[in-house]
């Protein structure tokens, strides 16, 4: 694992967009596997910017998102397809075709898991991978469990989580109670992984990643056994890990 640790939000978000920039100018026809929630919007809005002054090219590039509501219509304000399009996708030139999404109101839930599944390994699997982490160490929405889920599957939300993301809905009741998401191992499976993580409340769960036991208990833990994972942290979420944090640094571990 690589974790960098930066100054603030800002920071961790320009150095997230220019790795992910650099990736599609290495290899324009890369698939991202992106994320929803507030830690990836800096993200995208630097990469909107890219795109903007420098021309970054999304045109060949393809998109899978980690997960979406069950029960949301894409429409939906709160969906993770409408969050996709308004922080990134319309700002950007990627085409709608090579955007994909879990459908949460497919009428076969199992099946659209197992399209999506096969979806991925079509188009030769997921170059790049960026993720957040919830407060319970869960990626994507691959809750705190007894094991690790292997495939994209349907997931019963965490009261947590539910509770975290309440913010974005009129009241907890509203949010929904369960969600398509990818699995563990097709997260794996992607060549690069980039893990942001930012603020106080984030700091155990990222001390829990990096140092703690693998376990399905804390999801995020199981990125240790991949080769290639970069951690970008601002220093809140980086307050539990075991180095000087006054100044910007790289810790190799
Ligand atoms: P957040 O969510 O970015 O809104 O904190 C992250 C997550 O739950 O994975």
């Amino acid at each position: 694992m690589r974790i960098i640790i930066t100054e603030d939000y800002k920071a961790m978000s320009t150095m997230a967009a220019r790795l992910v920039a650099g990736q599609l100018y290495l290899k324009p026809k890369s698939v991202l596997g992106l994320a929803t929630g507030s830690t990836p919007i800096g993200l995208y809005h630097n990469l909107i910017d890219i795109h903007r002054t420098i021309g970054l090219d999304f045109s060949e590039a393809i998109s899978f998102n980690l997960d979406e509501y069950i029960g949301i219509n894409r429409n939906d304000v709160h969906s993770y397809h409408y969050f996709m399009y308004e922080n990134l996708f319309n700002s950007i030139n990627i085409k709608p075709e090579n955007v994909f999404i879990p459908n949460g109101c497919a009428a076969d839930l199992e099946a659209e898991c197992r399209h999506y599944d096969n979806l991925i390994t079509s188009m030769g699997g997921i170059d790049l991978q960026i993720l957040g982490i919830g407060n319970n160490a869960h990626i994507g929405f691959n809750e705190p469990d007894v094991k690790f889920e292997a495939t994209t599957h349907k997931v019963k939300l965490d009261n947590e989580t539910i509770a975290a993301n309440s913010r974005f809905f009129s009241s907890v009741e509203a949010v929904p109670k369960y969600a398509i998401s990818m699995g563990i191992r097709t997260i794996m499976l992607a060549k690069k992984i980039i893990l942001l993580a930012n603020g106080k409340n984030k700091a155990e769960a990222i001390y829990k990643t990096i140092y703690g036991g693998i376990t399905p208990k804390a999801p995020a833990s199981i990125l240790q056994l991949h080769q290639d994972v970069v951690i970008i942290v601002d220093r809140e979420a980086a307050s539990l890990l075991p180095h000087d944090s006054t100044h910007n640094c790289i810790l190799s571990v």
